[in-house]
């Protein structure tokens, strides 16, 4: 594992139809980093996660995880390697109860500490562990977001892509949302994190990128990022 990535993105370009949204990007994610991508609306970041989830294809440029190639691979083959997605909207099973989306997040594995995970996760959401028998579908948005956290945390991911995790939410909400991605990466788990949030964002992370109109246009670490004048001019109201 050269220099510790874990995740590096090299040249991708992914385009609908003739509308190229993402259009030559690189970047990577190294062990034990939080970094985040920010940008407006339609900067083309849920499209660069996609395509590294092998949810969007991609027209041109490699994606390595650990380094080896893994374009064009499903969700169940990544989160086996340990790339797990929660994604914009977050997409829990509605029908299920709490306890049986957790129980899915850990459908990639076959040992004994499931249930004691399940422990961890509802010490991470306490929120979860008081309506485990309530069905996903009936819970806030809030509380949907911490179900989809906590659901791929039960496939013990080596990197977790995170979103938009914050949209939508309440302040005192989106206070915890932020809060817990900085336990989840405190406790070791490497995290990639799309917001529009720059500030809190940028606040968390170890390294940050800017994406515009599909391309980076800067980078480096997050609180230089967040003091920059550009940055905070574009992105913080400044
Ligand atoms: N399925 C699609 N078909 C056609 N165009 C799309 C599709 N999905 C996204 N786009 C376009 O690609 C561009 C990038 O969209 P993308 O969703 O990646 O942006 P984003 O940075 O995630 O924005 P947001 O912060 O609003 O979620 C936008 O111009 C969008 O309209
Ligand atoms: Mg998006």
């Amino acid at each position: 594992m050269a220099d510790n990535i874990l995740l590096k993105v090299e040249g991708l370009k992914v385009a609908y139809g003739g509308i190229q949204a993402v259009k030559g990007v690189d970047f990577d994610v190294r062990q034990g980093e939080l970094v985040s991508l920010i940008g407006a609306n339609g900067a083309g970041k849920t499209t660069t996660l996609k395509a590294v989830t092998g949810l969007q294809p991609l027209a041109v440029g490699d994606i390595k995880f650990l380094d080896r190639s893994i374009k064009g691979q499903g969700a169940w083959n990544l989160a086996k390697q340990g790339l797990v997605m929660v994604p914009e909207g977050r997409g829990t099973f509605t029908r299920m109860t709490i306890t049986e989306n957790l129980m899915m997040g850990a459908y990639i594995r076959n040992d004994a500490e499931i249930e004691a995970d399940i422990d961890k996760v509802f010490g991470l959401f306490p929120r979860l562990k008081e309506r485990r028998n309530q069905l996903a579908g009936t819970m806030s948005g809030g509380e949907q977001q911490m179900l989809a956290m906590g659901r791929a945390l039960m496939a013990r991911p080596k990197l977790l892509l995170l979103d938009e995790p914050s949209m939508g939410l309440s302040p005192i909400m989106v206070d915890k949302i932020f809060e817990v991605v900085n336990d989840i990466h405190r406790q070791g788990v490497t995290v990639l994190l799309v917001e529009q949030n720059a500030s809190r964002a940028l606040e968390l992370a170890t390294r940050g990128y800017v994406m515009e109109s599909g391309t980076i246009t800067m980078q480096g670490d997050g609180k230089t990022l967040l003091n920059d004048p550009k940055v905070r001019a574009a992105y913080l109201g400044e």
